[in-house]
């Protein structure tokens, strides 16, 4: 199957059984994304953005992103990446850090549709997301700091 991975054009094999979370992981040998309950897709660790809208990849087959466009953690730009990085580490919103990556990037999909997101909205966008450390409460203040930081950078650029 061919799809866009990280703004290229990718082409791996797919068994009929392969989610998209083992072909970007087996396939592609992508770390980000985590598996905490395929193919249950409850948890939100397996998250990846596929035509701009959050997904858990762990609960499809591969077969059904054919030729969609899909971004992980990796193919986040250097300065966005920062950011998150940045947000998380002084909100103190990673422990483990395994659901952090999946976290992100379903945070990543709301700022991009919702740059200044009110604090409820980023609780009900991230409702689906499972994380066992943190109590939620510092990834809320993570989210909402990533915003600032982007909104500075937008401001500069
Ligand atoms: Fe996909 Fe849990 S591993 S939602």
């Amino acid at each position: 199957m061919r799809l866009t991975l990280n703004g290229a054009s990718r082409e791996v094999r797919a068994g009929a059984d392969a989610s998209l979370l083992d072909v970007l992981r087996d396939g592609f040998g992508l770390r980000s994304m985590k598996d905490g309950c395929a193919p249950e897709g409850s948890c939100g660790a397996c998250t990846v953005m596929v035509d701009g809208r959050a997904v858990v990849s762990c609960a499809q087959p591969a077969s059904r992103f054919e030729g969609r466009e899909v971004l992980t953690v990796e193919g986040l730009d250097a300065v966005t990446r920062t950011a998150w990085a940045d947000a998380f580490v002084t909100a103190g919103a990673s422990q483990c850090g395994y659901c952090s990556p999946g976290i992100v990037m379903k945070a990543e999909a709301l700022l991009r549709r919702s740059p200044r997101p009110s604090r409820d909205e980023i609780a009900r966008a991230l409702a689906g997301n499972l994380c066992r450390c943190t109590g939620y409460t510092k990834i809320l203040d993570a989210v909402e700091l990533a915003a600032l930081l982007m909104g500075r950078q937008e401001a500069r650029t």
